[in-house]
């Protein structure tokens, strides 16, 4: 067993290395001129500038240490040879394995998963070939032109950020909508104006359980029936995403319709299990052949390269930095492209539902940092709402800046002016303005104080040449694998999710309490809610 985190001697190393740093401005940790080429880093098609950042080689190469005490190597090994990591619920860590080629041979139990994925792919390709070529034809004889998935969480964030995200690829006579809140307005609204003769439902859910999912899978189903007035439409307009086929089929889905994965995949790591369909049927088996073959690179270059090497390793190790020894809260996700516009909240579960644990792998209350908050919007609009904090506020936010060098909507000069932005905000984040630029322009003495900028704000630069289905497999990836050394280091479970349960227990108890009078037996507070709710309801 590995001595606890705090305690080692890499840790301890860390420590006293940040006390003589952290003061260390970046203005002049850029006389040297080979800071920005020393730390920027290519894998496969994704370059990461990380030279703005409040570190030097030193800092560099004790957070590889850190790693290599915690037995990184041997993590990552034990998760793509298919060892069961995910030890609170038994279980595999596999979704390498989802974007593994056809010729792998990764067992779980002395099982080769490969061709069962394959197999799922090559149904998946089917189906999505039927729909976008209008073969595939509803109870009526219409082709389907409305796609409605129906998930939530890693059912529904990953389909819907990698569904905008390559919206250029997608066949545009498909109208393909997302429902997962449990609230009705979101599936009434989703279902205004929508022929149910021409909608295809796809139930998206690893556990055909979750409450909000199957909830607006029965309301689809009667909107469904109410229109097409016969049972046997249902197999003509649903089908299933979901490791439990006794679930689907008490549904009434068709077996022979439902996409299936595996218990090794996790909700949060499965856009390309199955819970992909809907991604495929909008821009082809090609293009998301192309996409997992994007993920697949970047996996390789995880299990390969040397840590000092590592993208996804790097990008954990700073995370750390600022998380562990400067105290840092959140770490914001800034992509310079409209269409990744859900990428920070599709991480936003992928990393706080697997690293926002305070227990150890040993069971004891850690006595360390683990996840941070991840938030961000798209730039520019973030530039005229956060920004300002980012740069003045009190709070030291760690950013990650994405970019393209080509637009998909290369519209005058809207690109250049969009990437001049991301290239300005990370300079004067590192460096500021100082009171004597100020002092020089002429500015009055009573404003210098509220006009500098003391800069110094670390940010990562990762860009690539244009944002295809193979560069956002390899950008998913990269962050995956980030969550997960990050876990590692921090000795926690990263791949269950506890701390989701006892909400979804309570509310099960509440429900009935909202529609009969029954006696209420909760804190003080949550009865006087209630009775509010029941009064006004
Ligand atoms: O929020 C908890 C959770 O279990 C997530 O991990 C998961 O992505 C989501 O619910 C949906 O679960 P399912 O796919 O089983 O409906």
């Amino acid at each position: 067993m590995t001595t606890k985190l705090t305690e080692r001697s890499e840790w301890k190393a860390l420590e006293s290395h940040c006390s003589e740093i952290k003061d260390a401005h970046m203005r002049d940790l850029f006389a040297d001129a080979s800071r920005a080429a020393r730390f920027t880093l290519k894998a496969e098609d994704l370059l990461l500038d990380y030279s703005k950042n409040r570190i030097t080689a030193e800092t560099m190469g004790k957070l590889v240490a850190l790693a290599e005490s915690a037995d990184l190597k041997k993590w990552i090994e034990a998760m793509f040879t298919g060892e069961k990591i995910n030890a609170t619920e038994d279980r595999a860590v596999l979704h390498v394995a989802l974007r593994a080629p056809k010729d792998a041979v990764i067992e779980v139990d002395g099982e080769n998963v490969v061709p069962a994925v394959h197999a799922v792919l090559d149904q998946m390709a089917a189906c999505s070939g039927q729909i976008r070529s209008g073969e595939w034809k509803g109870h009526t004889g219409k082709p389907i032109r409305n796609i409605v998935n129906i998930g939530i969480g890693g059912s529904d964030l990953g389909p819907v950020m990698a569904y905008e995200a390559l919206k250029p690829y997608s066949q545009r006579d498909l109208n393909i909508v997302f429902v997962s809140n449990v609230d009705g307005t979101h599936i009434a609204e989703a279902l205004q104006g929508l022929d149910a003769e021409e909608t295809l439902f796809i139930v998206a859910s690893k556990t055909f359980t979750t409450q909000e999912t199957m909830t607006n899978a029965h309301s689809a189903r009667s909107w469904c029936l109410d229109a097409l007035k016969d049972e046997a439409a249902i197999a003509k307009h649903f089908v299933a995403l979901s490791t439990n086929a006794d679930a689907v089929s008490e549904f009434g889905i068709d077996t022979a319709n439902m996409f299936a994965f595996w218990d090794w995949v996790g909700g949060r790591y499965s856009l390309t299990s199955a819970i992909g369909l809907p991604l495929m049927i909008a821009i082809g088996a090609d293009n998301y052949t192309e996409l997992l073959a994007g993920y697949h690179k970047m996996d390789v270059h995880f299990r390969t390269a040397p840590f000092a090497e590592n993208m996804p390793v790097i990008l954990a190790l700073l995370g750390i930095w600022y998380n562990n020894f400067f105290g840092a809260d959140s770490q914001a996700i800034l992509p310079y492209d409209q269409y990744m516009s859900r990428f920070a909240a599709y991480f936003q579960q992928g990393d706080m539902e697997s690293n926002g644990k305070y227990i150890s792998r040993s069971g004891e209350k850690v006595e360390w940092q683990t996840g941070p908050i991840i938030w961000g919007e798209p730039g520019t609009n973030g530039q005229h709402a956060f920004y300002q904090l980012i740069h003045q506020g009190t709070k030291l936010i760690p950013c990650d800046f994405i970019g393209f060098c080509k637009s998909q909507n290369p519209i005058g000069d809207h690109h250049v002016k969009l990437m001049a932005n991301f290239f300005a905000q990370t300079q004067a984040l590192a460096f500021g303005k100082t009171a004597e630029s100020l002092e020089a322009e002429g500015v009055p003495a009573e404003l210098i104080p509220h006009k500098t900028f003391e800069g110094n704000r670390p940010t990562n630069s990762i860009m690539a040449e244009k944002l295809t289905p193979s560069v956002l497999g390899q950008l998913v990836a990269l962050y995956e694998h980030k969550i997960f050394v990050q876990g590692i280091i921090w000795d926690i479970y990263s791949f269950d999710q506890w701390g989701v349960e006892l909400g979804k227990i309570l509310a099960k108890a509440i429900l009935p309490e909202l529609e009969a009078e029954s006696a209420l037996a909760h804190d003080a507070s949550t009865n006087a809610l209630i009775e509010y709710f029941r009064a006004n309801k």
